[in-house]
């Protein structure tokens, strides 16, 4: 029997996480840390909250004494860390959240796991805490790389090969930390925060650095997520800047099913990067979710186009995230099961047949927070 705590279970990455593997280990206790932030839905993991193998706690991850008492009540084997604050429009309003949360939030759990797991006989033998982190903490590429080829290489899924042939630029695991919004710097200092427990300590640590990603039960606040509800109730779509800017995109259980791999198989004080190759102009995916949504619900093509709205940019905009997944390829096997289109389709799919679950979470405190963001605009 392993004892597994999962923080932020109840959000949009850890859910998928959560079910994975609660469905897949019966033999694990899985644990999940989650204090419930607007971002944190317990309606994302209904169909698995009766398991024996399922416990939830609610609690912050900044509570030190807490964090303490529930690695040793639990007897926690291993961590896979995802609780944070994860919008980057929200840093930019709030920076200190993102810093208490993301920063000493993650140092509590560290602490905490870090007392627990010396007290016992065996140590750190069998013990794991895994970091999620994101591409973000690399900072921005150039949209043109110095070969004059523009980026994306093309709008259509495509495979590495295809992209890595003209020398590219993409985040390694070896690329300098150069975070610009205050969501990714915080990211960067917990990333660094698990990197020295294991060079201080002895901690087996993991860190992994994934690319943007979609899928159900993202908050709504989120670029595709937000964009299908609007289009379904014909509100604009506030396009940041000029729509140049470009993301790289992995569908969320392709995440989860990385996480499951690397927490069983990566090598401890290791970072893997995790990205599926499939790089969008934000624009370009904009028009490609608007067809989506207006074919499965019967509108003419193009009928939502009209919503496009250009609106001021997002300070500090990063132009162009891209990642270079090849060492998670190569010595773990890993690749992405699904083909961009069949994603996209999923995604729209769930989104349009699972109203009631967005209609919850899009009233009272989010559109307060959706118009102060965009009230002005
Ligand atoms: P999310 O905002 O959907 O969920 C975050 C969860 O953390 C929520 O359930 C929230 O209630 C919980 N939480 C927040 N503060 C907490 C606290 N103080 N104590 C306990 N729980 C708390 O985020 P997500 O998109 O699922 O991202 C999960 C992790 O993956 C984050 O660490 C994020 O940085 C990272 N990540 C996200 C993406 C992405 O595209 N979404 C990509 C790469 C990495
Ligand atoms: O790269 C990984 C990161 O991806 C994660 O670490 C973050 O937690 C996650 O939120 C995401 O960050 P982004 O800022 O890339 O995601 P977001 O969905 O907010 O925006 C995607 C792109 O779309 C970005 O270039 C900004 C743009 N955008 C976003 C919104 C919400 C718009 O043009 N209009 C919008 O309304």
């Amino acid at each position: 029997m392993k004892n597994i705590l999962i923080t932020g279970g109840a959000g949009f990455i850890g859910s998928h996480v959560v079910r994975l593997f609660v469905n897949k280990y019966p033999d694990y206790h899985i644990v999940n840390l989650d204090k419930l932030t607007y971002a944190g839905n317990l309606a994302n993991l209904r169909d698995i909250e009766d398991r024996p193998n399922y416990t939830f706690v609610r609690a912050d991850i900044c509570d030190f004494d807490m964090m303490r008492r529930i690695i040793e009540e639990h007897r926690i084997d291993g961590i896979i860390h995802l609780a944070a604050e994860s919008h980057v429009d929200r840093s930019i309003l709030d920076p200190f959240t993102f810093a208490r949360t993301n920063v000493m939030g993650t140092l509590s759990l560290l602490q905490a796991a870090k007392i627990y797991w010396e007290s016992l006989p065996e140590g750190y033998e069998g013990k794991l805490f895994y970091h999620i982190s994101t591409d973000e903490v690399y900072g921005a590429l150039e949209l043109t790389d110095p070969e004059g080829i523009e980026s994306p290489f093309t709008t259509t899924a495509s495979s590495s090969e295809h992209h890595l042939a003209f020398g590219r630029k993409f985040f390694l695991e070896t690329t300098k930390y150069n975070p610009h919004s205050p969501y990714s710097a915080s990211k960067a200092s917990s990333d660094h925060f698990v990197r020295a427990y294991h060079d201080t300590y002895g901690m087996p640590t993991l860190v992994t650095n994934c690319s943007n990603n979609y899928g159900p039960y993202q908050f709504p606040e989120k670029l595709i997520p937000l964009f299908i509800n609007n289009i379904r109730k014909g509100k604009p779509l506030p396009v940041y800047g000029k729509g140049e800017n470009v993301r790289d995109w992995l569908f969320v259980e392709d995440h989860a099913r990385a996480i499951d791999l690397i927490f069983h198989k990566g090598k401890p004080a290791e970072t893997y990067n995790i990205g599926g190759f499939n790089e969008w102009k934000n624009i370009d995916l904009i028009r490609v979710v608007i067809r989506t949504v207006d074919r499965l619900l019967g509108n003419p093509e193009g009928h939502s186009e009209r919503l496009i709205t250009y609106v001021t940019d997002r300070k500090g905009h990063d132009m162009r995230y891209a990642i270079d997944s090849r060492k998670l390829q190569a010595e773990l096997g890993w690749e992405p099961s699904l083909q961009f289109e069949e994603g996209i389709e999923k995604t729209v799919r769930w989104y349009l047949d699972n109203q009631e679950w967005i209609d919850n979470i899009t009233s009272g405190d989010y559109e307060k927070y959706y118009d102060r963001m965009y009230g002005d605009r």
